[in-house]
């Protein structure tokens, strides 16, 4: 059947199942349509989201510290290839790499990427898999045996509660051969900083999360009135972790389909969940999926901490 067919139909169960429960919510993978794409791209250089300048600002000033974790002729392996930027900062120093394997679910934007990255890089194999991170999938036959590192920036680990977390480093941790994890925490900080970069003055974060309710009317015929919900930033200090709601201003209702779904006002869809770590929260879920920290390197602010981890 046609992809895009396919994907209609994800999202329209995804979204079904989510706003009939009880406490309405929506998967933060939708977010990322063409359109929320690039405004999530807009939200990395707003001066008050901190986390992509300080991340790639730690790459930067550490890189020859973290190219002593990575083992002649191994393949670098990235989950989700997002973020171009961060993995060049990577590549340009680690001359001993012999392949670099993007892995992203998004087979367009794959192997867009992967096909800049192989033009930059001559001398590196790029081999683009569409694999969605999150579920058991195989390297292809010529990788099994080779020295792997995984490289995972952007603290998009904090897209996921504690278990989800331990169950992406647990598998992680199961591939073959795999030497080091690189990965990319956002720390706990003052309640004001994590708010503003959440609930920026120009609105941006607010067009990033109403942008997910276009997209529903868009691609499964829904019919959100866009002007009667409003963005909020919460933060949940039980789970140490923002939250992105979207609040109903007034009581309506939406339809999708034949669906019909009641807001009273103030009622919210839960849309994301940003969790933020300590060194030492952040260590025991490490330590609970057989990792031990090598390094935990954070900016002079304490705001972001790169993570090398290696197998216990
Ligand atoms: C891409 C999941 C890391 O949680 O900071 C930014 C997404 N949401 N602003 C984050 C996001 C609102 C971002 N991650």
């Amino acid at each position: 059947m046609n992809k895009h067919i396919l994907e209609n139909l994800d999202l329209l169960t995804s979204a079904l199942t989510s706003l009939s429960a009880q406490k309405k919510w929506l998967d933060s993978k939708w977010f990322y349509d063409n359109a929320g794409s690039a405004i999530f791209e807009e939200i990395t250089e707003l001066p008050e989201y901190y986390p992509t300048r300080t991340e790639v600002a730690i790459l930067n000033k550490n890189i020859d510290q973290l190219q002593q974790y990575i083992p002649d002729g191994a393949a670098l392996v990235e989950l989700g290839s997002g973020s171009s930027t961060k993995t060049r900062i990577l590549l340009d120093k680690f001359d001993n790499l012999n392949a670099y394997l993007p892995l992203d679910i998004s087979e367009d934007f794959l192997k867009h990427s992967a096909n800049d990255i192989a033009i930059q890089y001559p001398n590196l194999i790029v081999d683009p898999l569409v694999a969605d991170f999150m579920s058991p999938f195989e390297f292809p036959t010529n990788y099994m045996d080779r020295t792997k590192v995984a490289f995972f920036p952007g603290s998009t680990i904090g897209n996921l509660e504690a278990d989800k977390a331990i169950n992406l480093l647990a598998s992680v941790h199961r591939w073959d051969k795999i030497s080091a994890f690189i990965i990319g925490i956002d720390l706990v900080k003052d309640t004001n900083i994590l708010i503003q970069a959440y609930d920026d003055a120009a609105g941006v974060t607010a067009a990033f999360n109403l942008n997910i309710l276009r997209r529903l009317n868009r691609e499964i015929g829904a019919n959100f009135d866009l002007a009667q919900f409003k963005h909020e930033a919460r933060w949940n200090t039980e789970k140490s972790r923002i939250e992105m709601h979207l609040v109903s201003l007034v009581a309506q209702t939406v339809e999708i389909g034949t669906k019909i779904l009641t807001f009273a006002a103030g009622e919210s869809i839960h849309t994301e969940n940003s969790h933020k770590y300590t060194r030492e929260s952040f260590e025991q879920i490490a330590n609970q999926s057989g990792w031990n920290i090598r390094k935990f390197i954070t900016d002079e602010d304490d705001l972001f901490a790169i993570a090398v981890l290696s197998p216990k």
